[in-house]
């Protein structure tokens, strides 16, 4: 199958990401096109969609929101799997005992759940504060994000795999 793996991505990440689940659908067989959501170019050419976006503020970033409202008809009528990147740290369960994945789905989950997507799935994602210019260096001199916000990269390759491969396998169904 034609398969598109469109991503936003602000420092890197997410785009790694998208980069793992491509390869991983071109060895289960597909052919897969893995591009920026801002320049996927025509999405009816494609049998099925996995998009995915880094989380900001509680919020996919707006390439990724505006290319699903712009293909909101061929998505319709197509196979499609959401991801969005977005926790740090390893922790499963926060201070509040809140389950951290389910925490951390971005608004859009909601927003794009009329599309019936197979899935959204969250994943652990990095950052690195000197990547982030001023954001960055204004967040490291602050300790209240300092010591709350985890400096490191998070992703878990091998659930980022066998999500990908469960993708693979329903597409050769
Ligand atoms: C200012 C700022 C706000 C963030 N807000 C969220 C958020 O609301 N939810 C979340 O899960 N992650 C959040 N993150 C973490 C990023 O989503 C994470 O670093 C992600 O891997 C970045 O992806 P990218 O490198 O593709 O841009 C935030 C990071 C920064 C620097």
């Amino acid at each position: 199958m034609r398969v598109l793996v469109a991503y936003a991505s602000k420092h890197g990440s997410t785009q790694g990401i998208a980069d793992r689940i491509g390869e991983d659908l071109r060895q289960d067989g597909h052919q897969v096109d893995v591009r920026p959501t801002g320049k996927a170019g025509h999405a009816e050419e494609y049998d099925a969609f996995v998009v995915g976006s880094a989380a900001y503020a509680m919020h996919w970033m707006k390439d990724a929101s505006t290319f699903v409202k712009r293909n909101r008809s061929t998505l319709e009528q197509r196979p499609v799997w959401f991801f969005s990147s977005g926790p740090l740290g390893t922790d499963r369960v926060d201070k509040e005992g809140h389950d951290v994945i389910e925490a951390s789905l971005p608004k859009e989950a909601q927003e794009f759940a009329f599309l019936r997507p197979r899935d959204h799935h969250v994943f652990f994602g990095a950052l690195h504060f000197d990547e982030l210019g001023f954001t960055g260096r204004m967040l490291k001199k602050m300790p209240a994000t300092r010591d709350t916000i985890p400096e490191g990269d998070f992703h878990d390759w091998e659930e980022i795999d066998r999500w990908a491969h469960g993708i693979g396998r329903e597409l050769n169904g």
